[in-house]
């Protein structure tokens, strides 16, 4: 028998008992008469102890132990002298009488405690090592239970977990598909799914009613700490609904998953926001709601005072950092720089102190009066002691960049409290955006959302106007999920490729399967997926999903433990009818 308990069980109430106990060796303390040995399994660490008097032999052969090897003790639990309050187990220790070397290992690269002195890129090396690691264990158990509470949730509201293929047909929308070749078929290729979007409507039309998935999705973008190649999504599609059904489903099951996961009581009912107002208020279809820091339009009052960049200008917007007059030179200079990296793309940041004595200082007080000044801070309701940072240009970037400073100050100013959840629902988004590389619309959400009934008038004259059914889940300024109510009507469907540059014959080849199942009597549907590595990155309270995902990619898309992706033998390539050029 390799173990009786494990090296997180036993208590003081075990004192007296004959344990076996098999684990890793953390580390070894040698104490001259004492040597002690902390045992390590999933479920904790134990502590060992061997005696010179008592036993030298054995004490000998402990102290050779090294780190990592894999042992097997058996002994007598006894209360520890220097109790561990800080561990489950630091009540107790084994009085070893006996052990055996179950297998040894080499010195590991880093040491494989809490706190590891192994920097980002050796660690991914070793992956597996990593993952002995009590934090990074604890970030994968998390995982696990959401998505196990998940499973609970949609069982007990009816949902299906159909599986749906990994091989696929590539589609040209949303991201670059990764390919698969195929033997078989000679010159052609697979694609892995970006998600299983029609499938999921399809199986709506064979009258599956309400589906769930938790599934690979795959999509070759560039990558971000909340982007992976290939990540999870907990897909789900239902069929009679109307947005406002679905939206009811999931807030219930966001809300049961932070009750049962976490012991978190979500408002009653989520915030809701049209994507129009969360682009003028925070400048981001995501905003992070957990503080205010909301824009101030200054268009009025700053222009026509002589300062061209004001005057040329499509939109002035400011945010109000409240108490934060007294920022320096200094900071007030980094900000600069960092509304200046490439990333945001400033050419420069206006600021004005409220002083405290009532008087301001900014920097363009050559262009504009203590007077003229005032009236800024009184459009931003901006109080003594408080910092307006302005921001200028086209009016779509000019949000898109205010919103990220408004999010580096959020983080400066520690509004961000990892331990605070605020969902907020965005709705109603624009069905197509203007795609200025390729010169034609591109589907905001994907060719599958239906347009607003009330807007429909205006897909053919003003396609940009038209909103669409689609909605996102978002918390914390992290996306954690999308979806919308589809189209279910064939024409409609055909109208929106047209709107999206397909050819008919483009349309029928990729999509064809999809308008003939329209044909069959496809019910009214709609769904949605949330991006299970954010949603429980975002519980865990950590805006980095790689944590949270047992062997993740790096930012070139590799995976530096098994070296991939790699080249293919030449026989493979042969096989394949693949030549590189
Ligand atoms: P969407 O493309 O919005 O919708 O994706 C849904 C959710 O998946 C997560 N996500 C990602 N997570 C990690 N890495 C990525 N590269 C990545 N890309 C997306 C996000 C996102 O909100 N088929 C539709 C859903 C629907 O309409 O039902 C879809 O895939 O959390």
């Amino acid at each position: 028998m390799y173990r009786t308990h494990t090296c997180g069980e036993l208590r003081p109430e075990n004192i007296g008992s004959q344990v076996t106990l098999s684990g890793w060796v953390q580390n070894v303390n040698d104490l001259g008469g004492m040597s002690f040995i902390n045992l390590r399994d999933r479920y904790g660490i134990t502590q060992l102890a061997f005696n010179m008097d008592e036993n030298a032999a054995l004490c000998e052969a402990a102290q050779k132990l090294g780190r990592e090897f894999v042992i097997r003790v058996e002994g007598d639990v006894i209360e520890r002298a220097s109790k561990n309050k800080r561990i489950p187990t630091g009540e107790i220790e084994i009085k070893v009488s006996s052990f055996e070397i179950l297998n040894a290992s080499k010195t590991p690269p880093f040491t494989i405690e809490d706190k590891t002195d192994g920097g980002d890129e050796l660690r991914a090396q070793y992956r597996y090592l990593d993952l002995r690691r009590g934090p990074v264990q604890e970030k994968l158990r998390l995982r696990n239970k959401v998505a196990l509470e998940t499973r609970k949730y949609l069982d007990s509201q009816d949902f299906l977990d159909v599986e749906t293929p990994m091989l696929i047909k590539s589609t040209p929308e949303g991201a670059r598909d990764f390919v698969v070749p195929s033997r078989m078929n000679e010159g052609q290729f697979y694609a892995l799914p970006q998600s299983p979007q029609t499938f999921k409507q399809l199986l709506m039309v064979s009258g599956f009613d309400r589906y769930y998935q938790i599934v690979k999705c795959f999509r070759d973008e560039d990558l971000r700490a909340d982007r992976q190649p290939e990540f999870t999504q907990i897909d789900c599609e239902m069929a009679f609904v109307e947005q406002e059904d679905i939206l009811n489903m999931f807030e219930g099951m966001i809300q049961h998953l932070f009750k049962t996961v976490k012991g978190v009581d979500l408002d009653e009912k989520f915030p809701r926001m049209t994507y129009a107002e969360a682009m003028e208020r925070y400048g981001s279809d995501k905003p992070d709601i957990r503080f205010a820091l909301e824009f101030v339009d200054l268009n009025e009052v700053a222009k026509g005072n002589g300062f061209a960049i004001f005057d040329d200008a499509e939109a002035i917007l400011a945010i109000n950092a409240e108490q934060c007059s007294s920022y320096t030179r200094k900071q007030l200079d980094a900000l600069t720089d960092w509304v200046r990296r490439p990333q945001i793309g400033c050419k420069g940041l206006i600021y004005v102190k409220c002083n405290e004595d009532g008087s301001f200082k900014s920097s363009v007080d050559k262009f504009y009066s203590q007077e003229d000044l005032a009236k800024w801070a009184g459009a931003a309701n901006a109080k003594p002691g408080d910092l307006l940072l302005v921001l200028s240009g086209g009016l779509d970037k000019t949000r898109k960049q205010l919103g990220e400073l408004r999010l580096h100050m959020g983080n400066e100013l520690g509004l961000r409290n990892p331990k605070v959840f605020k969902p907020l629902w965005v709705t109603d988004f624009p069905l197509l955006e203007w795609d200025e590389g390729t010169n034609r619309y591109h589907a905001m959400h994907h060719p599958f959302t239906s347009p607003k009934p009330e807007d429909m008038h205006m897909l053919d004259s003003d396609p940009g106007k038209v909103r669409a059914n689609a909605y996102d889940l978002a918390m914390n300024g992290v996306e954690l999920g999308g979806g919308s109510i589809r189209i279910h009507d064939r024409d409609v469907q055909s109208r929106m490729f047209d709107l999206l540059g397909f050819t008919k014959e483009e349309a029928e080849a990729q999509f064809g399967f999809l308008m003939s199942a329209f044909e069959y009597g496809a019910p009214p549907h709609g769904g949605l997926a949330f991006g299970l590595d954010r949603l429980v990155a975002t519980m865990g309270g950590s805006e980095s999903i790689r944590d949270y995902i047992a062997f993740p990619k790096n930012n070139s898309g590799r995976d530096v433990m098994i070296d991939a992706p790699s080249p293919l033998s030449d026989e493979q390539m042969t096989e394949l009818n693949i030549k590189l050029i």
